[in-house]
């Protein structure tokens, strides 16, 4: 397994909010862990990538024990995170926030070609690639941050709510670019979504965590057609 989570508690002051979760993500594959409001998702992955403490349990990355290594050290173990409400740099040019996402790599890259691979995926950020941050959409900010975690070429991408605050129809480019990300360039994908049917649609497997726990899991379209996911979760 490329990740390896066992037993991970998250607690705020005292309260935890992850009780003992466990889950695993293949090289290659794309998992989801859905939920709903305050389940605990975003307290996932971030304790994933080390940007909150754990307050048990053990994160295993890539055959290394990195439960205690800070981000910058998972990072540049090549593992990146989209997070929740693409946080962008408000005053610089799209150009230059997928820049900063390059920065301090240590294997030098193409980056004019890397540029050009992202655009095929997020037309709109060459139309806008001049353009100040702060001022794009929130839509288009959610490509520039799944496009700023992507140029450094990550093993392992966790994208937190990708969905929030987009029309139906970005939804679904959105998801089809993380699709083909892990289709067709194996980049393994770890989603957090309350957009359950989207997220599920495009995985190889799926989590429910509800309340701090894993409730169910399993391939994901298995849990589409589960009657209890369905109703609780697809308003199916
Ligand atoms: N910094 C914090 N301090 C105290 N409690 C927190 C903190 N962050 C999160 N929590 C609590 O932990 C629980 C899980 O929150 P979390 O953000 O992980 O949920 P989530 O599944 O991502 O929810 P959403 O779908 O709304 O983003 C919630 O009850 C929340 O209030
Ligand atoms: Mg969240």
């Amino acid at each position: 397994m490329l990740l390896s989570v066992s037993d991970l508690t998250v607690a705020y002051a005292g309260v935890e909010a992850v009780s003992g979760v466990s889950f695993s993500v293949g090289e290659g594959e794309l998992v989801s862990i859905i939920g709903a409001n305050g389940a605990g998702k975003t307290s996932i992955l971030n304790a994933v990538m080390g940007l909150i403490p754990s307050s048990g349990g053990r994160i295993e990355f890539d055959g290394t024990n990195v439960t205690r290594l800070p981000s910058h050290l998972r990072a540049r173990r090549r593992m990146r995170i989209v997070p929740e409400r693409a946080r962008v740099f408000a005053h610089l040019t799209v150009r230059e926030n997928l820049l900063v996402g390059a920065y301090g790599l240590r294997k030098a890259i193409d980056l004019q070609k890397k540029l050009e691979w992202l655009y095929g995926f997020f037309p709109v950020l060459e139309e806008r690639s001049a353009q100040l941050a702060r001022t794009l959409s929130g839509g288009e900010q959610q490509q520039l941050s799944i496009a700023r975690a992507l140029i450094s070429d990550p093993k392992l991408l966790l994208v937190d709510e990708i969905s929030m605050g987009l029309m139906p129809k970005l939804v679904e480019t959105v998801f089809e670019a993380l699709r083909d990300l892990n289709r067709e360039h194996g980049i393994t994908i770890l989603l957090v979504e309350q957009n359950a049917l989207a997220s599920l649609r495009i995985s190889n497997r799926g989590y429910v965590l509800e309340a701090g726990r894993i409730a169910l899991e399993g391939n994901a379209d298995a849990l589409v057609r589960d009657a209890g996911v369905r109703e609780a979760y697809l308003g199916i």
